[in-house]
């Protein structure tokens, strides 16, 4: 599914960035150009990001124990 039209990023896309380390809303922009036009699909973007984030590291947390949330 495409969740930045503007610049033809689908979730795979996101997933594959998150595999490689990228874990905010921030990095994506800059990595993949997500929101960086109309800025539309940054929900979206950030909704994916956080699943894939889960699904990549479902158990990571902070030092103080707190779970990790996207971006
Ligand atoms: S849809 Fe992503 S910047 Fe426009």
């Amino acid at each position: 599914m495409y969740v930045c039209i503007c610049n033809a990023v689908t979730e795979r896309d996101i997933g594959s960035a998150v595999a490689e380390g990228c874990d905010s809303l921030r990095e994506l922009r800059e990595q993949l150009g997500v929101g960086a036009c109309c800025g539309r699909c940054t929900g979206c973007a950030r909704d994916v990001l956080k699943n894939s984030l889960h699904a990549h590291a479902p158990h990571r947390t902070t030092p103080a124990g707190q779970q990790l949330a996207a971006a």
